[in-house]
């Protein structure tokens, strides 16, 4: 039985979600790649669904999320919005579709509104991409920012470890989340930065921080869906609950499965015509 605290089938938007954070209620999000678990959630009582590109390491089994495509990005973004009828859909921007220019992130960002029917899209990084940001903003399109552990950023960091533990990283993000904020993106995504730093941001913002690997500060929290229902075993950061071990409950189903056709159990009388 579900326990999530809504009862409320009202589409959330992007001013709702500002809005939340306003009267103190947390917001929980998840990733999703496809239609039917995009249903799934959605009738759950998810606020929002990032169709993230870490679809590029739990879709499709790369090691890193720049591979990811804008096309592939929209095919994924429309099969979840195909399934979700309460949740705000958020896409990610994939690497190499917003950093160079604005105005090739502009197109970018209107493409996967046409295409996927997305609701608002999500770009990692701060004062460098300001202008993409603020180009997408103008054509009306709501931006969530990404900052702390930027994995398409990678290869420059050269390891997942948290980020922003020095001063200097500290104060960056700060200013980085307080222009974002000041330019109109309505939504930050904070990932694995140290727990009293995303608290203090979150207390000086007026638009909600996502936390993931950030702590309880945090206005909201943001999960890929694979880790928490445990799809994908391997991966078991400190930050991660595992709220289900699909992974076992699937081996187990396949395995019972070959076993009934192996002996001609399956199918019987009754499952056939
Ligand atoms: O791609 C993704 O799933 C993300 C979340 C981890 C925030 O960006």
């Amino acid at each position: 039985m579900s326990t999530n605290t809504t009862d409320d089938k009202k589409k959330v938007t992007t001013s709702r979600i500002i809005a939340m954070k306003a009267r103190g209620e947390k917001i929980a999000m998840l990733t999703a790649y496809d239609y039917t678990m995009a249903k799934l959630i959605d009738e759950a009582g998810i606020d929002m669904i990032l169709v993230g590109d870490s679809a590029s390491n739990v879709m499709v089994g790369n090691a890193t999320t720049l591979p990811m495509t804008l096309d592939q990005m929209i095919y994924h973004a429309q099969c979840v919005s195909n399934g979700v009828s309460r949740a705000l859909v958020v896409c990610d921007m994939p690497f190499g579709s917003y950093q160079g220019d604005s105005i090739e992130a502009l197109r970018s960002a209107v493409r996967i509104m046409k295409e996927s029917r997305a609701e608002a899209v999500k770009i990692e990084g701060g004062e460098e991409v300001r202008e993409s940001i603020e180009r997408i903003l103008s054509a009306g399109i709501p931006v969530m920012g990404h900052l702390g552990l930027t994995p398409q950023s990678i290869n420059k960091f050269g390891t997942y470890a948290v980020r922003a533990k020095q001063e200097a990283e500290a104060q960056k993000l700060i200013a980085d989340a307080r222009m974002l904020q000041e330019i109109g993106c309505f939504a930050l995504v904070l990932e694995k930065i140290p727990a009293d730093l995303a608290r203090r941001v979150s207390e000086e913002l007026t638009i909600p921080t996502i936390g993931i690997g950030a702590g309880g500060g945090c206005d909201g929290q943001v999960l890929v869906m694979h880790d928490m229902l445990g799809l994908n075993k391997g991966f078991t950061p400190k930050f991660l609950r595992r709220y289900a071990d699909l992974g076992t409950a699937v081996n187990d189903a396949v395995g019972h499965y070959i076993d009934d056709v192996k002996t001609g159990d399956f199918p019987n009388e009754s499952e056939q015509y």
